[in-house]
């Protein structure tokens, strides 16, 4: 069996086969991260307008790059979910019309099931039953993955997700949007624990996070530092990275950690950009081998939204059988926990 895969629904046009044999034979990712750096965020309609623009070409140099025809193909499946509407509307409707087309079915994936599966394309792959942590730039949550399909939300964020935060704070100390990896960057020229930002929602019981104070307190010293004789040094700047990029990390290392407690699960799995972030991959690699447990990461570039993990999540429910009716499907808002179990 064998899925092409199709990703629109923010800024990264992504495309991919994924082959149940052979496993991922091609992805391609354009990002537009140029086209919105200038407003510092994502411009919505500008990003649907640019999916257009790229997503075609994207799917034959993919089909190229993988030395592959249509008529190789068992499914198209694509992001219906959730995401920009606009955005998500360009990957749906090119996919069901492709799938039409092609007399194949078109399979609607969920955004964040895609990232959490991603873990799987990778050798080794973690065995289930696992915990997931999401980061990405919209979600961050902790959730049980018993099996495939199968989802329990553990916590999540009651405010900004981790890669907003790194995003906001990166703009505070002057980098561009979106400014996770280039304050991870920053961040390693820095002196350790200069400044002793919060960890939030540590003290208290449960597996929430909470963002927006950190930024907050980040604001405050950057302000402090701005207004000081000496003004918002270099080193002021990668010191503060640094700081901040330790909060976020213990904090996510201590939640991870809490609900393997709290499920009695031994494997964590990390997806979503911010996983591509060096430091929690370290932190959370040493802490989890000292405890006995495993962790498991996708290579950073599939991190990041991509093609490939809607080809393998596409797989998955195709597998199942569980296909679209033929109906364009974009939903803005659409709950993890929500998904059909599969079948069997
Ligand atoms: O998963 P993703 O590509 O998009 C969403 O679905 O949100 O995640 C993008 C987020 C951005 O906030 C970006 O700044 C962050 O991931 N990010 C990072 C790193 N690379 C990307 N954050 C921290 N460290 C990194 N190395
Ligand atoms: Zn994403």
């Amino acid at each position: 069996m064998r899925v092409l895969g199709i990703e629109t629904s923010c800024d990264e046009t992504g495309v991919a086969v994924y082959d149940a044999v052979q496993g991922l034979m091609a992805h391609e990712v354009y990002s537009q991260i140029e086209l919105h750096a200038r407003y510092g965020g994502v411009v919505p309609e500008l990003a649907s307008r640019d999916h257009i623009r790229k997503l075609l070409p994207l799917v034959e140099a993919t089909l190229d790059q993988a030395g592959l025809n249509p008529a190789d193909l068992d499914g198209v499946a694509y992001t219906a979910g959730p995401g920009l509407i606009g955005a998500l509307l360009v990957g749906s409707t090119v996919a069901e019309g492709l799938a039409m087309g092609w007399g194949i079915p078109a399979v609607p994936v969920h955004h964040l099931e895609a990232h959490l599966l991603t873990p799987m394309l990778e050798d080794p792959a973690p065995q289930l039953p696992f915990v997931a942590l999401l980061v990405s730039g919209g979600h961050t949550m902790l959730v049980d993955v018993a099996e495939p399909g199968r989802y329990r939300i553990l916590g999540q964020t009651l405010d900004d997700a981790a890669g907003e935060a790194f995003d906001k704070t990166a703009k505070l100390l002057g980098l561009p949007y979106p400014g996770g990896a280039a304050l991870a960057e920053l961040a390693t020229r820095g002196q350790s624990a200069r400044f002793d930002f919060p960890r939030p929602m540590l003290k208290k019981p449960g597996l929430d996070f909470s963002f927006s104070g950190l930024k907050t307190a980040v604001m405050m010293v950057v302000r402090e530092r701005e207004a000081s004789p000496q003004g918002l040094t270099e080193e002021d700047r990668a010191d503060i990275a640094r700081s901040f990029e330790e909060a976020v990390v213990e904090t996510l290392v201590k939640k991870s950690l809490r609900a393997l407690d709290a499920t009695g699960r031994k494997t964590i799995v990390v997806a979503g950009g911010v996983g591509a972030n060096r430091s929690l991959r370290e932190q959370l690699k040493s802490t989890l081998e000292a405890q006995g447990g495993e962790v498991f990461y996708p290579r950073p570039a599939l991190c990041t939204d991509n093609g490939a993990m809607v080809a393998y999540a596409g797989f998955v429910r195709l597998q199942a059988g569980q296909v679209s009716d033929g109906e364009v499907r974009a939903q803005p808002r659409w709950e993890l926990e929500e998904l059909p179990a599969l079948a069997g």
